[in-house]
């Protein structure tokens, strides 16, 4: 999709379909539906909305035809609530234009506020919106036909603006990049394709992408992560992407869980569990899309991507209860489920990246526990770290992109549940607090390092559409962490 920038006002664009923003609340509702008329004809919209009940609500949307001296065929009425926060409204009324163009090829979206920041909300809202996963679709009808959109009223030469509107778009070019990986099946996608795929987009953007086979990880003594593939017929693979700018003002390593199928191992998931579990390698995507988007913004700060990847099967070689393997960092684990796999390819990759890296910050993302969901719900995600100035700022940057964490506890009292008899370590706790004993397990491997865990499990992937997150693979995590990179001094 173009998106480009024009001086000109709604009312004489000659688009297929034009957004303004409606607020809820009599009198201001009255008097944005009012000033439409004043172009369209007294009448021509105000009994069209209170017979579909259309009150400015937030979420609410109402498409009619413009007529009178309205110069577009169509007109989106978007609701926007009492939202006050510009970036957020600009955002709303992008995805929601991209998302009610069915079958219209130019659109123009009028924005209460022109500044840069609601520009590239906008524009991040536009293109986030337009996307579709119709990779298996015989039938693409489906697929978005807006091929231009025009952000109105703005100055000619309105400093920083195009500018706006690329950050938009390449932010969300890489959100919609992770989403793909996500909606992969997976027999399409596993580690061998995921690392091409890793490799490929890296190369477009002139990054480096090292790629380890299997006996490269043999050799490096990652021997948690050989054990969670030991049951697949597939090799497991180490992606490593660095986006290195010159006099980078920090190093920030982003750690990813690539399961690209996970069904449980041995300690087998039931099939209703099993469904959607394609999605456990969101959080690798989550991290290729945040070090895609920091190159493509050129931002002045180091990134690296850090993916271990396998599947988790059933094959006859496959890891046991009961196991015990030596870790890269030294401690041994005992192995209690085999389902819960993500800690333990996390640890070794964990490992190496403090070693290897020395980051400032080393952050994970991690489709890792069912109990996170339990706790938070499916639409946010865990945040665990003991830096309280990282959590603040990291919460920050969610916030203003919409996209919701909580800050959990890593509780050191849990700490005992991960003792085991006859290892240094079980990967397991008890029955409660499974989301933080896992978090716990992963702290045991990140040494000094000022580390962060996102335990993404249920905002990753959604079964149906809910606020910026649309069904199947959401690309979740992307835009905070490209927001937080943005803040670094
Ligand atoms: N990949 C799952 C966690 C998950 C669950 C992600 C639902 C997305 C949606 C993880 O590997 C897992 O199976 N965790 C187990 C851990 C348990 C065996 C300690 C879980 O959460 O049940
Ligand atoms: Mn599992
Ligand atoms: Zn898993």
């Amino acid at each position: 999709m173009r998106i480009s920038l024009s001086e000109g006002t709604w009312d004489k664009s000659t688009v297929d379909i034009v957004a303004i923003a409606i607020p809820s609340g009599k009198t201001k509702f009255n008097r944005a539906l009012g000033r439409i008329e004043g172009v369209t004809g007294k009448g021509t919209i105000k009994p069209l909305a209170s017979d579909e009940r259309f009150a400015g609500k937030a979420s609410q949307r109402l498409k009619v035809t413009a007529g009178g001296k309205a110069k577009s065929r169509w007109l989106l009425l978007v609701g926007i609530g009492d939202e006050k926060d510009a970036r957020k409204i600009a955002w709303t009324m992008g995805h929601a234009l991209a998302t009610a163009a069915r079958a219209q090829k130019s659109a123009a979206v009028e924005l209460p506020e022109v500044t840069p920041e609601s520009v590239r909300a906008a524009s991040q809202g536009l293109t986030a919106g337009a996307y579709r996963y119709t990779e298996y679709k015989s039938d693409k009808t489906d697929q978005t036909t807006l091929t231009s959109a025009i952000i109105l009223d703005a100055p000619k030469g309105g400093r920083g603006l195009s500018a706006a509107v690329r950050a938009g778009k390449a932010i969300a070019e890489s959100v919609n990049f992770a989403r793909d990986l996500v909606n992969r099946p997976p027999n399409d996608l596993n580690p061998v394709t995921l690392a091409r795929a890793a490799s490929s987009e890296s190369r477009k953007l002139g990054l480096s992408c090292r790629v380890w086979t299997k006996a490269r990880i043999e050799k490096e003594g990652m021997n948690l992560l050989l054990a969670v593939n030991k049951g697949s017929a597939i090799d497991p693979r180490v992606i490593h992407v660095v986006y290195k700018p010159t006099r980078p003002k920090k190093k920030v390593v982003f750690v990813g869980k690539g399961l690209t199928f996970d069904a449980g191992g041995l300690c087998i998931k039931p099939a209703g569990s099993m469904a959607d579990m394609k999605c456990d390698m969101a959080g690798a995507a989550s991290t290729l899309g945040i070090v895609f988007a920091a190159a493509r913004l050129k931002l002045p700060v180091e990134v690296h991507a850090v993916i271990g990847s396998t599947e988790n099967m059933t094959g006859a070689k496959a890891y046991r209860p009961g196991d015990v393997y030596k870790s890269l960092e030294g401690k041994t684990v005992e192995v209690i489920n085999t389902d819960a796999e993500g800690r333990l390819v996390l640890a070794d990759v964990l490992t190496w990246s403090v070693r290897k890296l020395k980051p400032d910050y080393m952050i994970d993302h991690a489709t890792l526990t069912g109990a996170c969901m339990v706790a938070l719900g499916p639409w946010r995600a865990g945040l665990y770290t003991d830096d309280d100035e990282l959590a603040s700022k990291y919460l920050d940057a969610a916030e203003g992109e919409g996209e919701s964490f909580w800050r959990m506890p890593l509780d050191t009292d849990l700490r005992p549940s991960l003792k085991s008899p006859i290892a240094d370590l079980k990967h397991i706790g008890g029955r409660y607090g499974g989301s933080i004993t896992a978090a716990l397990f992963l702290k045991e491997f990140v040494d000094e390092t000022t580390w962060m865990h996102l335990d993404i499990a249920g905002p990753a992937f959604v079964d149906r559409a809910h606020g910026r997150l649309p069904k199947g693979g959401t690309g979740f995590g992307v835009a905070t962490g490209v927001r937080f990179l943005e803040g670094l001094k």
